[in-house]
C-alpha cells in the first residue's frame, strides 16, 4: 500500500539528520580537547628539563614510547571517525586502521614500561593497568568482528576502544571539573576518576546503542493493530 509506505520512511529522515548532527557535533569538540590535550602535552615534554619531566625524568624512554604512541591512536582515530574513509576509500581506512593498532601497541609497551617502574600506589598502577587490558581487548574483538566480516560489530568495538583512548582527556576533563579533587584525598580520588575516565564513556556508549537498538526494532517490526474481535 503506498501511503503507509510513505508514512513509514518519512518519521526516519528527521531522526537521521538529527544523528549526523549531534556526531558531528560531538566529534568536532572531541577534535577540539584532543588537538588541544596533544599540544599542551608536547609543549610541557619537548623541554628536556628533569624540573618540567619530574617523576618521569628517569623512565622518559618509556615516556617517549607512550607517547609517540598515544598521538598516532588519537590523530588516527580521529581521522577515522571523521571522515567518510570507510566507505569511500576502503584500502585507506583498512590501513590507516593497521597504524591505529600499531600506534595502540606502541603505547601499550609504554605503559606497560611506566606501570612497572612507576613510584605511584598500587590501587594507580592497578587502575592503569585496566585501562591498558580494556584498550587491548576492545581492539582484538574489533579486529575479529571484522576478520569475520561482521561490519557493524567491528564499527561498535572499535567506538568503545576510542573511547578508551580518550580515557587520558576525559581523566583531564574529570580532575579539572571544580570541586572534584576536594571530594576524597589524592590516593582515593586519582585511581576512582581512572576507572571513570574509560568506564563512563563506555557506559553512556551502551545507552545511546540500546536505545538505538530498541528505536531500530520498533521502526521494523511497527506494532500490529491488534484485532477487535477474536479470529470468527
Ligand atoms: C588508554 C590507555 C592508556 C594507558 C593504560 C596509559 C597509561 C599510562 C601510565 C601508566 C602513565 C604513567 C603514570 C605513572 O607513572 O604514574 C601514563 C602517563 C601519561 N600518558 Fe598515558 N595511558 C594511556 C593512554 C594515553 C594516550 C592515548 C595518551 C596520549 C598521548 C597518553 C598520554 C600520557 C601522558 C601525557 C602521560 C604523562 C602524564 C603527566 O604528564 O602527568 N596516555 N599513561
Amino acid at each position: 500500500m503506498q501511503p503507509s509506505r510513505t508514512s513509514s520512511i518519512q518519521p526516519r529522515r528527521p531522526s537521521r539528520l538529527f544523528r549526523r548532527v549531534g556526531s558531528a557535533i560531538v566529534l568536532l569538540a572531541i577534535a577540539i580537547i584532543g588537538i588541544d590535550f596533544l599540544l599542551t602535552v608536547y609543549g610541557k615534554y619537548r623541554h628536556l628539563d628533569p624540573a618540567v619531566y619530574t617523576m618521569f625524568w628517569t623512565r622518559r624512554g618509556w615516556l617517549w614510547t607512550h607517547l609517540a604512541g598515544g598521538a598516532l591512536t588519537i590523530t588516527l582515530g580521529l581521522v577515522q571517525f571523521l571522515t567518510q574513509w570507510p566507505r569511500a576509500y576502503p584500502h585507506l581506512h583498512r590501513w590507516t586502521g593497521r597504524a591505529y593498532i600499531t600506534g595502540m601497541l606502541i603505547a601499550c609497551i609504554g605503559a606497560t614500561g611506566l606501570i612497572a617502574t612507576s613510584p605511584a600506589p598500587f590501587a594507580i598502577r592497578a587502575a592503569f593497568a585496566a585501562t591498558a587490558l580494556a584498550w587491548l581487548t576492545t581492539a582484538l574483538i574489533g579486529v575479529i568482528a571484522i576478520r569475520g566480516g561482521r561490519v557493524p560489530s567491528h564499527r561498535r568495538w572499535m567506538v568503545r576502544n576510542y573511547l578508551v583512548t580518550l580515557a587520558p582527556i576525559t581523566f583531564r576533563v574529570l580532575i579539572q571539573v571544580p570541586g572534584m579533587m576536594e571530594l576524597a584525598p589524592p590516593p582515593v580520588m586519582i585511581p576512582l576518576l581512572l576507572w571513570t575516565s574509560w568506564l563512563l564513556p563506555l557506559l553512556i556508549c551502551e545507552g545511546v546503542y540500546r536505545t538505538v537498538d530498541r528505536a531500530g526494532v520498533r521502526h521494523n517490526n511497527p506494532p500490529q493493530p491488534k484485532p477487535l474481535r477474536g479470529p470468527i
